[in-house]
């Protein structure tokens, strides 16, 4: 069959600047996902996009064209509202955990179809695999089931959603081109967009632990898929967030399953629990009930009667014990002050280097590796004082990890301003 465009003239097109037509658009992506577009080809046009942009009309069409290179998902039938959240990747961010089952609690269903994590930030499939026998891969109608039965499902996006995106994530993973505006924007909003979600809010998280290092592009980002969620039907918000220190006292994946049962059970770290309350009220307000009540149902188990009945649903046991690493090493304050800088990259690297994430897709995690942080910054410490436990079961593992956290605490005399949890709101 004869092609209607060359891929070479698409490519010099981005690379000097121009703009793409939508028929341009269209082809690239279908000609990719259908092998015709070489990885290589493929790899100098998302550098070029990454270095020269697009425009608006182009990123709208991109996303198109990836929603139409799959499946779409229908909800309709479900007779309730669906909301769903996505964040674009943090250190300590398990709020999915918390999150699904409390929003489902008010009668508004949640499928939340999440990924394992690639480098230093975590995985939510990863996280619940913790859970002895708990299941990721479900199938279109075991989702359906699970939303009208327990109200929440949190689950591996099948193969045939956007299969555009899994060959470019890929390839965008290994070519240095994740950071591109309009390459995150359509790869978000064309699997949210094709799983039919009526209302959507995104955590775009800012700082060194984020894809987004300053809140311009952090603005610009969340901006755009505001707009490609709107665009779409879909009603779209979004927070910035702040990424500069890891979420809660937890990064790892047991260990933040289990976190995430103490803010179920009314209690858990106040970050955490901030971010899950201020994200249940805006799924719920765009999904019509502007004046539910998130914190009491955190705080009076409503919550956590569908955590255990969303767990159970995918075979999990929500009683059982938890993986607990077999190695452990502490980190302490070396002066007495107050803790003024615990970096979220690095703390992120080295959960990932004690075995909480992978290097490779085909890589297993350690369930029961991590980083457990005793202090936050803004808290006074004493010289001597435990700062983090790192926990692995491969103890050649510690090295590294320490390397990792090198200059990642800054314990000083006086104390700093501690920027605000929720940046700003984008809708
Ligand atoms: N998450 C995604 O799904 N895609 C990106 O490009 C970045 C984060």
């Amino acid at each position: 069959m004869s092609e209607r465009f060359d891929t070479v003239d698409i490519i010099r097109v981005k690379r000097d600047r121009g703009t793409l037509s939508p028929e341009q658009i269209d082809w690239t992506i279908d000609a990719y996902t259908r092998g015709v577009i070489a990885d290589e080809q493929m790899a100098a046009l998302n550098m070029a996009i990454l270095l020269n942009g697009m425009n608006r009309e182009e990123i709208s069409r991109w996303t198109a064209a990836m929603i139409a290179s799959g499946e779409r998902m229908d909800f309709s039938s479900l007779g309730k509202p669906t909301s769903d959240k996505h964040s674009t990747g943090g250190v300590g961010d398990k709020i999915t955990l918390p999150l699904a089952p409390l929003v489902a609690v008010f009668g508004v269903a949640v499928p939340q179809l999440s990924g394992r994590g690639l480098g230093h930030t975590g995985g939510t499939l990863d996280k619940l695999e913790a859970i002895p026998g708990w299941r990721a891969a479900l199938s279109n109608d075991e989702m359906m089931a699970q939303l009208a039965d327990v109200g929440a499902v949190i689950c591996a996006a099948g193969a045939g959603l956007a299969p555009a995106d899994k060959k470019l994530y890929a390839l965008r993973d290994v070519t240095a081109t994740v950071e591109a505006i309009p390459l995150i924007a359509s790869s978000i909003m064309s699997k949210k967009i094709a799983e039919g979600t009526g209302s959507l809010v995104l955590d775009v998280k800012v700082g060194s632990g984020a894809f987004m290092k300053n809140v311009d592009d952090a603005r610009e980002l969340a901006q755009t898929m505001v707009t490609l969620g709107k665009d779409a039907g879909v009603n779209t918000v979004a927070f910035l967030t702040n990424m500069s220190t890891p979420l809660g006292l937890t990064a790892g994946n047991a260990i933040e399953v289990q976190e995430s049962v103490e803010v179920l059970a009314g209690g858990g770290p106040s970050d955490v629990v901030e971010l899950t309350v201020a994200l249940a009220k805006e799924m719920l307000a765009a999904a019509g009930q502007p004046d539910a009540d998130p914190a009491a149902a955190l705080k009076d188990g409503r919550a956590m009667d569908v955590w255990r009945r969303m767990i159970s649903a995918q075979g999990g046991d929500p009683d059982a014990e938890l993986p607990v690493a077999k190695e452990s090493e502490t980190i302490v304050a070396s002066a007495d002050g107050v803790l003024t800088k615990l970096d979220a990259l690095s703390v992120g690297v080295a959960a990932w280097r004690l075995g909480a994430g992978r290097a490779r897709k085909e890589d297993a995690v350690q369930a029961g590796a991590g980083v457990r942080l005793h202090a936050k910054p803004g808290d006074t410490v004493k010289a001597g004082q435990p700062l983090m436990t790192l926990l692995t079961d491969t103890q050649e593992k510690f090295e590294r990890a320490k390397e990792a956290l090198e200059g990642a605490a800054v314990v000083s005399p006086q104390a700093a301003g501690i920027p605000p949890l929720i940046i700003d709101r984008i809708g």
